[in-house]
């Protein structure tokens, strides 16, 4: 079938302002707008810059907005469209750099202030930190997040009500160690996020839930953060 992809182009090495560029893909049904790219960029148009890296959705890398929507280039399908023509653009909320191509620098300072790694005042045991099936259970949902930040490119608030905002991703991260069995800085991290750049920048718009290629639940695991913090707060603990 016949695709048109309208691709956002920016060169700032020579081009003033951004522009969009036409091109037409002979695709089929199954293949994914990751192939249609890569068909124009090997086929068509070398200087087309994008990212990618793993192709099956466990990088993060190929975030960009899809007819209006962040997803991953290689999760989506031609046929999950009910239209042939598409409209490429790069995710919202990040800088530019070239092309479908955004700095995640600002991102990647976020997800590292929230400590996005295990910590634990027990002392190392002899083999693994033991942690029960139940207990896994609490965090099944959010340790899938690839951090591809398709949630915080669309949310509201990220986009505009408040830009410092940390966003659903690095609450996603948050919620992950907070409700992890083996870490022992649930209060810490509760803490550090008790604030309205923090979990309750939250505005409950459900945008983050829906464009989530893992399908975790975005929007309820930051509520589930709140709770947590409502709860030390009840217990004078925060
Ligand atoms: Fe991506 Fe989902 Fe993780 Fe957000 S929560 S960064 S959309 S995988
Ligand atoms: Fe934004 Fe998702 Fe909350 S879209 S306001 S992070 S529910
Ligand atoms: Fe890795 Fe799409 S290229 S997630």
């Amino acid at each position: 079938m016949r695709c048109n992809f309208k691709v956002f182009r920016f060169d700032p090495s020579k081009d003033k302002e951004p522009y969009y560029r036409n091109y037409t893909v002979e695709a089929q049904p199954g293949d994914r707008i990751l192939d249609c790219l890569n068909t124009i960029r090997w086929e068509q148009d070398p200087s087309l810059a994008f990212r990618w890296s793993c192709a099956h959705g466990v990088c993060g890398s190929d975030a960009l907005k899809i007819n209006g929507a962040s997803a991953l280039a290689c999760q989506k399908l031609v046929k999950n469209y009910t239209t042939t023509d598409f409209l490429i653009e790069p995710i919202p909320v990040f800088p530019l750099l070239k092309d479908l191509i955004v700095d995640m620098e600002p991102f990647f300072k976020i997800y590292h202030s929230i400590k996005p790694y295990l910590i634990s005042q027990e002392p190392p045991p002899e083999t693994e930190r033991i942690q029960k099936p139940e207990e896994r259970k609490m965090i099944e949902d959010t340790i899938k997040c690839i951090s591809c930040a398709c949630c915080t490119s669309s949310c509201p608030v990220n986009l505009g009500e408040n830009t410092d905002y940390i966003g659903p991703a690095a609450l996603v991260k948050a919620h992950r160690y907070i409700f992890d069995s083996r870490d022992t800085t649930m209060i810490d991290r509760c803490v550090s996020l008790n604030s309205y750049d923090g979990a309750w920048g939250c505005k409950t718009y459900f945008y983050c839930t829906d464009v989530c290629p893992k399908s975790i639940k975005v929007t309820s695991a930051i509520t589930r953060v709140k709770q947590e913090i409502v709860k030390l707060k009840r217990a004078k603990q925060l």
